[in-house]
């Protein structure tokens, strides 16, 4: 979900309006998912790396999560929305993790759109910590080496369950995966919008869709 700082740079006011505004696309964008019978949306919304930013920013960003957790959790249910969340969930603020632990068990049992938070997320430790994973059972002999595949990796990402993403969005007009689901994205389409995301509405995730429905998958095939 990028592009918040410059849509509110571009308006001459404080970055956090811009991830503000964002939260209106989401809001949108998880409507047009449930509608167009799109099963699982995964939201980049805030990266490992992105611990680095500004003190004030990472707090207004949790600030936001928060907020959103406190006024959004019962909504979310009533849809029947299953909410999960990937990433270093421990690294966030107490509150935000209470709510964040809250909302995943009120909607676990739903069955309709999975929405999945990326939050403190980085793909390569989560593959770091998959291998790590997969080491120790080797080292206690309950995996055998050659057996690995695959399937073996998969099962041990924080996805675990969670089909290979179809489409990847990408807003902004940024031509780079960000770290972001580096191994569940090896065949996923990618389109890319120069659109900010706090401008990226239901209109342009349907946009989105219509264009994935022209692509033809090959999988390496011919
Ligand atoms: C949103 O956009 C990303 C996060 C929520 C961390 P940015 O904050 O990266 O916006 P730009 O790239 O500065 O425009
Ligand atoms: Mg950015």
């Amino acid at each position: 979900m990028d592009g918040n700082g410059r849509w509110a740079q571009q308006r001459g006011l404080p970055r956090l309006m811009g991830h503000h505004e964002g939260a209106n696309s989401i809001r949108e964008c998880v409507e047009a998912c449930q509608q167009a019978g799109v099963q699982y949306l995964t939201l980049y919304a805030f990266s490992l790396e992105n611990w680095k930013r500004p003190r004030t920013e990472v707090k207004g960003l949790m600030g936001l999560l928060e907020r959103f957790l406190r006024e959004r959790t019962d909504e979310i249910a009533q849809k029947g929305i299953c909410l999960r969340a990937i990433g270093r969930l421990q690294d966030l603020p107490e509150p935000c993790h209470k709510l964040l632990s809250e909302a995943l068990r009120k909607t676990a049992e739903n069955r309709g759109l999975t929405l999945i938070l990326a939050l403190s997320y980085g793909s390569r430790t989560e593959i770091v910590d998959a291998i790590k994973n997969i080491a120790e059972q080797a080292i206690d002999g309950k995996i055998q080496p050659d057996q690995i595949n695959d399937q073996t990796v998969a099962d041990h990402l924080y996805t675990k369950g969670v089909p290979d993403p179809d489409l990847l969005i990408r807003t902004s007009g940024e031509m780079r995966l960000s770290n972001f689901l580096l191994w569940q994205l090896s065949y996923t389409e990618i389109y890319v919008t120069q659109k900010l995301w706090p401008d990226f509405r239901a209109a342009d995730l349907q946009r989105a869709l219509q264009d994935y429905n022209t692509r033809h998958r090959r999988y390496g095939g011919i």
